[in-house]
């Protein structure tokens, strides 16, 4: 294998506290970073660097671990400008809209769909995420949440099944039967597509009794449970989500004492989506909160065409910080090894040796210009499994 050096790098945020500074970000000053192949074999100071076959030269740049979205809901045709705008002039956020993209998701092609995802992996990767996890949930119906989940396989690793998003409207009377729906037959077809599980617990999507059905039926079929919590309002599933070990606990807009206690104690990642709060005009999750409880915490874009239709991994850092009380140390830790602790992984996330080389290169000379610059496409760089992409 050929071995590339990357020298020169003003700022390096490995994510791994023995390798740097000691802070949680693990700092590293002038450092170089030495990949083989898909993997990280070396990080450390510029001048201890070992010889390698090639070499790159940073330019005095920070470099920072991909991004990992570990929440976006990508498998869907159609948008939703009309409703956004009914938004911007007053009219509340509701599940409801759920149902427009449904039905435009089942109109489309397999072709359309899939294009749509590679679409917007590609717009995400260009901004620096390398790992991004996303859900079917604008099917309903068997044939269409395992089509998107057959789709959605093609582009990521990281699937989830969201046939609980809503109550089909085709099952508008009888909620029951479509969470017996979930539970059985379309669980059985989408099982062997995804990874994950997930559920909408909230007021106008899933109870607490009917998400604990549809996660439980899950995870006997070998899927990890993750929830969709305390969005639009306080709710049990912040407290499912911890009992069932859920990896995470997301939205997690709504949360009392004993809610951010339990996420301080548990091993649950609290994933936070200012992008949903921005673009829902909602009340901000309190960052600062979760994190001095001693929870982890992640960011993510919940990139979707309703509620948060950004997959911009440094929007919502500089939000983050901007408006829930997070230090751009903590949102830039919370986007990188905090969406990988929210999909349980070890191998993203961080820059240390063995990891998988997914790199980020920014045109700045640290990683703060994430906040401190919002708006502005600081990605100079990117290498994601070793090849450089952007
Ligand atoms: O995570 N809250 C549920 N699902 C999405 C919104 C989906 C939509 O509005 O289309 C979310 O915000
Ligand atoms: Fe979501």
């Amino acid at each position: 294998m050929t071995t590339t050096a990357i020298t020169d790098i003003a700022c390096l945020v490995t994510n791994d506290p023995s390798l740097g500074d000691g802070s949680p970000l693990g700092l590293i000053r002038d450092a170089a970073v030495v990949i083989d192949g898909d993997r990280i074999v070396w990080a450390g100071e510029s001048n201890r660097a070992p010889a390698a076959d090639k070499a790159v030269d940073a330019g005095g740049r920070a470099m920072i671990p991909g991004f990992v979205d570990s929440h976006s809901h990508l498998v869907f045709a159609g948008d939703r400008t009309q409703e956004f705008n009914a938004r911007m002039s007053g009219r509340p956020y509701s599940a409801g809209g759920i149902r427009t993209t449904v039905a435009a998701t089942r109109a489309a092609s397999d072709d359309e769909l899939s294009a749509n995802v590679a679409r917007y992996l590609a717009e995400a990767l260009r901004q620096g995420t390398t790992t991004c996890e996303t859900k079917s949930g604008y099917g309903l119906t068997v044939e269409d949440e395992a089509r998107a989940l057959r789709i959605a396989a093609r582009h990521t690793d990281e699937v989830t099944f969201l046939g609980a998003h809503i109550v089909s409207p085709d099952y508008a009377d009888d909620p029951a039967g479509y969470v017996d729906l979930v539970t059985g037959p379309m669980l059985d077809a989408c099982a062997p597509h995804a990874r994950w599980i997930d559920v909408f617990c909230e007021q106008g999507a899933f109870d607490g009794d009917q998400a604990r059905a549809v996660l439980t039926a899950g995870i006997a079929k070998g899927l990890h449970p993750r929830v969709h919590a305390n969005q639009l309002g306080h709710g049990p599933g912040v407290q499912l989500a911890v009992e069932l070990d859920a990896a995470s606990a997301d939205h997690c807009t709504h949360l009392t004492d004993a809610d951010i206690d339990a996420l301080g104690q548990g091993d649950t990642v609290a994933t936070l989506l200012p992008g949903a709060e921005f673009s829902t005009r909602a009340v901000w999750p309190d960052a600062r909160r979760l994190l001095d409880a001693g929870a982890t915490v992640a960011l993510s874009t919940d990139c979707n065409p309703g509620s948060s239709f950004t997959s911009s991994m440094p929007f919502c850092i500089a939000l983050a910080v901007r408006d829930m009380g997070m230090t751009p140390d903590e949102a830039v830790r919370a986007a990188t090894a905090g969406g990988a602790a929210a999909l349980r992984r070890t191998d993203v996330g961080r820059i240390a040796p063995g990891a998988r080389a997914d790199l980020l290169l920014l045109d700045a000379p640290s990683h703060v210009h994430l906040a401190y610059r919002p708006g502005v496409p600081l990605a100079d760089a990117v290498w994601q499994r070793g090849a450089r992409v952007a």
